[in-house]
C-alpha cells in the first residue's frame, strides 16, 4: 500500500510518497525535499509513518548537517552526538552529529572493521534513556556493498508462543557498551573510553513502546551484558535465544545506501546491524549520525529501567 499526502504549504511538486519495501518494516519515502522545512502535516505523517514502517528510507537528499539536524528535530529534541567523549566525533560547529567514518571507526576501536558497528545492535542502549530515533546521512558510500539491515523487535515477541512471552515479561537485562564481549581491540579509544566513563543499565527484556504500546524485546548483542537474577550459564541460553529471534531474517529489511541517501529508523523498536561485507575491500564509508532524546523504558507490568552508571542523556536546553 502506498500513502500520498499532499503538501500545501510547501512547493507545489511535494507530495509525501511512502512506500513499504518489506513484509513487516522499512518503507521508502519520496515526493519531499529535506533542504527546506516541512509543514507540520507532512512532518506528522513522517512520525506516523516512522512509528508503522519503524524504517523510513529518502534518496537523492542533497543537504547538509545543519538541514540533517532540522529534519531530526521533528522526531523530538536532538541530543548531542554521544554520550561518550570521542575526541573526533562531530564536525566543527555542529555538536549534534556523530560521523560513522570507517577510517575513524579503525582508529577508535583497533579494529580494520569498515563500519561503525558491525554487530546486531540498537543505538547506546547502555544510556538509561537509549534515543528514541535514530538518523544516518550518507555522504560518502561504496558502490558495491555496504548495506545496512534492520529487524523488527515487535515481530519477534509478537510471534513468540504465548510461554515464552509470559517467561520473558518480568525480566530485566543489563546494558553496557561492548554487551557480552566487546569487540574493540586492548588499548583502543573505545576501551579508555568505556573505563573512564561508566554508563551501565539495566532494562526489562520486555519494553512496552511509548507511542504505539507495542511489546518489544529489548534486548541486543551489542550491549547487553546478561540477564539479571540467573547464573550466567543461564544468561547466556536466554540470550542466546532471544538474538537469534530477534535476527531472524523474516523480520529484516536490508536497504542499499546510494550518494545523498538517508535512513531514519524508531531505536526502540528495531535493531540494525551495519555492512559486514566490506572488510575485505579498500573502501571508505562516511555517514553522518544524529539522535533523539529518548524516554527511560517501561517493561508489561510498569516497572522502569534502572541506572547503574551513568544519568540520562538529554538534548540541550532550548536558548
Ligand atoms: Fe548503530
Amino acid at each position: 500500500m502506498t500513502a500520498v499526502l499532499n503538501d500545501s504549504s510547501a512547493p507545489s511538486t511535494d507530495s509525501l510518497v511512502i512506500a513499504p519495501i518489506a513484509g513487516y518494516i522499512g518503507a521508502e519515502v519520496s515526493g519531499i525535499s529535506l533542504e527546506h522545512e516541512l509543514s507540520v502535516d507532512v512532518q506528522a505523517a513522517l512520525r506516523d509513518a516512522l512509528y508503522e514502517y519503524k524504517v523510513l528510507f529518502l534518496r537523492d537528499q542533497k543537504i547538509g548537517h545543519a538541514e540533517q539536524i532540522r529534519f531530526t528535530g521533528y522526531f523530538g529534541p536532538v541530543t548531542p552526538a554521544h554520550p561518550l567523549g570521542y575526541t573526533d566525533k562531530s564536525p566543527a560547529g555542529f555538536p549534534e552529529i556523530l560521523e560513522v567514518d570507517s577510517r575513524i571507526y579503525a582508529k577508535r576501536s583497533g579494529s580494520s572493521k569498515y563500519s561503525y558497528a558491525s554487530f546486531w545492535h540498537q543505538d547506546v542502549t547502555a544510556l538509561i534513556n537509549p534515543p528514541a530515533v535514530t538518523v544516518l546521512r550518507g555522504e560518502l558510500v561504496p558502490e558495491v556493498g555496504g548495506d545496512t539491515t534492520w529487524a523488527d523487535l515487535g515481530a519477534a515477541y509478537d510471534n513468540l508462543p504465548a510461554s515464552l512471552q509470559r517467561f520473558l515479561e518480568g525480566l530485566y537485562a543489563e546494558n553496557r557498551f561492548g554487551g557480552r564481549t566487546p569487540r574493540w581491540a586492548g588499548g583502543s579509544e573505545s576501551e579508555s573510553l568505556t573505563q573512564e566513563t561508566r554508563i551501565v543499565s539495566e532494562h526489562p527484556v520486555v519494553r512496552v513502546h511509548p507511542v504505539t504500546g507495542q511489546r518489544l524485546i529489548y534486548v541486543n548483542p551489542g550491549f547487553t551484558s546478561r540477564i539479571i537474577g540467573v547464573s550466567p550459564r543461564q544468561s547466556d541460553k536466554i540470550l542466546d535465544l532471544l538474538f537469534e529471534e530477534i535476527t531472524d531474517p523474516a523480520y529484516t529489511v536490508r536497504i542499499r545506501w546510494t550518494p545523498d541517501s538517508l535512513g531514519i529508523w524508531d531505536n526502540r523498536a528495531t535493531i540494525h546491524q551495519a555492512p559486514t561485507d566490506l572488510d575485505h575491500l579498500d573502501v571508505v564509508r562516511v555517514l553522518h549520525r544524529t539522535t533523539v532524546e529518548g524516554d527511560v523504558p517501561v517493561g508489561v507490568s510498569g516497572e522502569r529501567s534502572r541506572s547503574i552508571h551513568g544519568s540520562e542523556f538529554r538534548a540541550p536546553a532550548p536558548a
